[in-house]
């Protein structure tokens, strides 16, 4: 598990955690998806066994669901944090395009991505 701190002091009631501390506990929850995630992929590499590879595998992909759910989720509750988001996305998006390599937006185009790059 990630070294973070606890994301309430206390046992609050129902309704009365701050909308800033819900924002921090949906942060510490996205940290907890990827570590899960990093956990199952290497889990699911290193199996020898097919069932437990795909399960793990299985497992792994409804995380990486969840970190879309809670990102999704965050921008929701704090749209300056949906907007320094898009602009990182830009700024890749920027760096690629100097480099010569499409988009996932120019995907259907038949350019090269990231992702077609790995295999
Ligand atoms: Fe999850």
């Amino acid at each position: 598990m990630p070294n973070m701190p606890a994301p309430f002091v206390a046992t609050l009631p129902k309704d009365k955690v701050t909308k800033y501390d819900l924002i921090q506990a949906v942060r510490a929850d996205i940290v907890g998806e990827l570590e899960a995630i990093y956990l199952y992929d290497a889990h699911a590499n290193a199996a020898a066994d097919p069932v437990a590879k795909a399960v793990l595998a299985d497992i792994r992909d409804e995380e990486r669901v969840h970190v879309g759910e809670l990102f999704t989720l965050l921008k929701y509750l704090d749209p300056k944090e949906a907007e320094h988001l898009a602009d990182g996305e830009t700024e890749v998006r920027e760096v690629m395009e100097s480099l010569g390599i499409a988009t996932n937006d120019d995907a259907g185009a038949g350019g090269l991505t990231v992702g077609s790059l790995k295999d």
